[in-house]
C-alpha cells in the first residue's frame, strides 16, 4: 500500500477515496492519415511496433471493466490503421464494455466497418473539420479527406450505428458553426461534440493561426446555447468553450482521476490525453502494473485529487469543487507548473498576461499550419 502521506487529501487533511472511472480511453495507435494542426496526441508518438497487440488490449479491457468502466471509446490517431481491429473490437466487447469508435473515417471501408459491427462497434463518433471539401481538406492535410467522410458517413446510417459528430472549431472555421450543426443534424447525428482547440501539445505550435477572438467565443457561445433550446430531443450539443475568453476555466476531464482514464498505443495508462506535456510527472503502464492500482494507488492518478494540493486562490475559491482549479495541462503549459491554478481564471495572477497573449494570437495575420506528421517509419 502506498505510504499515508501520499494520499489525496482535503484541506482538513482527511483522505480522499477517488470513485471509479465510467470510461475508458484507448488510443490503439497514434498513426493517421490526417495531419490536422491541433492534433490532442503527444508531442512524441508512439511506433507501429512499439503498440500493444489486440491480446493485451483484451486484458486491459477485462480489467477497466472489473475496475468499473461501462464504455471505451476506441481512438487513436486512427483506430482504422490497424489491421487488428476488429480483434481489438471484439475484446471490448466480450468484457462487456459499450464500444465507441472514433475515426476520421479515412481508410475503413464499408466491408470493414460491417466486420467491425459484427466485432461489437455500439456507436460511432466521426470527426469532420470543416463544411466544405476545400476547407475540411485544408485543415486536416488530407486532399480528398470530404469525400471519403462523407461517404463513410453514408455507411454510418445504412448500417444503422448511432452517430456523434466530433468538431474541433477555431478562428478558422468558428463562424460556419451553424452550418456545422445543420449538417451533423442531416447527417442523422445525435449528439455533436463541438470542441474549442485546446492549447496544450501540437497545437500550441499553431496558437497564432488557430486562436479564436473574443467575438467569435461568444458567437459560438450564442450559436450554443440556441441550438441547445432548438435541437432539444433530437441531437445533444456538448460544447467544450474557448476557455481563453472565459471568466473560469473548464473542469477538464470532471476533476484529474475522477470519472475517466486514457491508455495509450503502448499501454502507458494517463489521467487526461495531454497529461504527457507534464515532464516531471511518471506514468505507469498496464504491463508493469494493473488498471485497478495504477487507478488507485499511483503518484500519478493521485498527484491532484482532493483539494489539499491546490494553491491560492483556489483553496479559499468557492469553485473549487465545480472546476477543480481547471486543467492541469493548460497550467503547465501557459504557467509552466501543472500545479498551478489555470492562468485562463481571472482570478489568476497570471490571468491579464494570458488574455493579452490570446488576444495577441487572435489577430495575428496568418492562415499558415504547421501540420501534424508521423515521420516515416512509423
Ligand atoms: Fe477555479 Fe481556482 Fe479559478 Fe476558483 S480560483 S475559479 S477554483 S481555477
Ligand atoms: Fe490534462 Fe486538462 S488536458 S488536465
Amino acid at each position: 500500500m502506498k505510504d499515508q502521506q501520499d494520499q489525496p487529501r482535503d484541506l482538513d487533511g482527511n483522505p480522499v477515496t477517488p470513485g471509479l472511472p465510467m470510461a475508458m480511453l484507448a488510443e490503439v495507435t497514434h498513426r493517421c492519415p490526417l495531419a490536422c494542426p491541433y492534433c490532442s496526441n503527444p508531442v512524441e508518438l508512439v511506433r507501429a511496433a512499439g503498440e500493444l497487440p489486440a491480446n493485451d488490449w483484451g486484458r486491459v479491457f477485462r480489467e477497466a471493466a472489473a475496475l468499473g468502466v461501462l464504455q471505451v471509446h476506441i481512438s487513436g490517431g486512427e483506430p482504422g490503421a490497424r489491421r487488428d481491429l476488429a480483434q481489438i473490437v471484439a475484446h471490448a466487447r466480450d468484457a462487456g464494455l459499450y464500444v465507441n469508435l472514433i475515426t476520421s473515417g479515412i481508410g475503413i471501408t464499408k466491408a470493414r466497418l460491417q466486420e467491425l459491427d459484427a466485432a461489437g462497434v455500439d456507436h460511432v463518433q466521426l470527426s469532420l473539420q470543416g463544411i466544405r471539401p476545400d476547407m475540411a481538406d485544408r485543415i486536416s492535410g488530407h486532399p480528398g479527406s470530404w469525400d471519403k467522410k462523407m461517404g463513410f458517413a453514408d455507411w454510418v446510417t445504412e448500417i444503422g450505428f448511432p452517430l456523434t459528430i466530433n468538431a474541433v472549431v477555431h478562428r478558422q472555421n468558428m463562424e460556419r458553426l451553424p452550418d456545422m450543426l445543420e449538417l451533423a443534424e442531416r447527417l442523422g447525428a445525435r449528439r455533436i461534440e463541438v470542441a474549442t482547440v485546446q492549447f496544450h501539445g501540437w497545437a500550441d505550435l499553431n496558437r497564432k493561426a488557430l486562436m479564436p477572438t473574443r467575438e467569435q467565443a461568444v458567437f459560438a457561445r450564442q450559436i450554443v446555447n440556441d441550438a441547445r433550446i432548438r435541437l432539444r430531443g433530437r441531437m445533444v450539443i456538448d460544447y467544450v468553450p474557448a476557455d481563453h475568453h472565459a471568466a473560469y476555466p473548464k473542469a477538464c476531464m470532471g476533476g484529474w482521476g475522477s470519472i475517466g482514464l486514457n491508455v495509450g498505443p503502448d499501454g502507458t495508462v494517463l489521467p487526461c490525453h495531454a497529461a504527457q506535456s507534464i515532464k516531471w510527472m511518471r506514468f505507469e503502464n498496464v504491463k508493469e502494473r494493473s488498471l485497478s492500482d495504477i487507478w488507485h494507488l499511483s503518484d500519478s492518478f493521485n498527484a491532484f485529487r482532493g483539494t489539499a494540493w491546490m494553491p491560492e486562490p483556489c483553496q479559499s475559491c468557492a469553485r473549487k469543487t465545480v472546476d477543480f482549479g481547471g486543467c492541469r495541462c493548460q497550467a503547465m503549459a501557459l504557467a509552466g507548473d501543472a500545479r498551478a491554478t489555470d492562468p485562463v481564471c481571472s482570478l489568476s495572477p497570471l490571468h491579464a498576461e494570458v488574455v493579452a497573449a490570446a488576444e495577441a494570437d487572435a489577430a495575428a495575420d496568418t492562415a499558415e499550419f504547421i501540420y501534424r506528421r508521423m515521420s516515416k517509419g512509423g
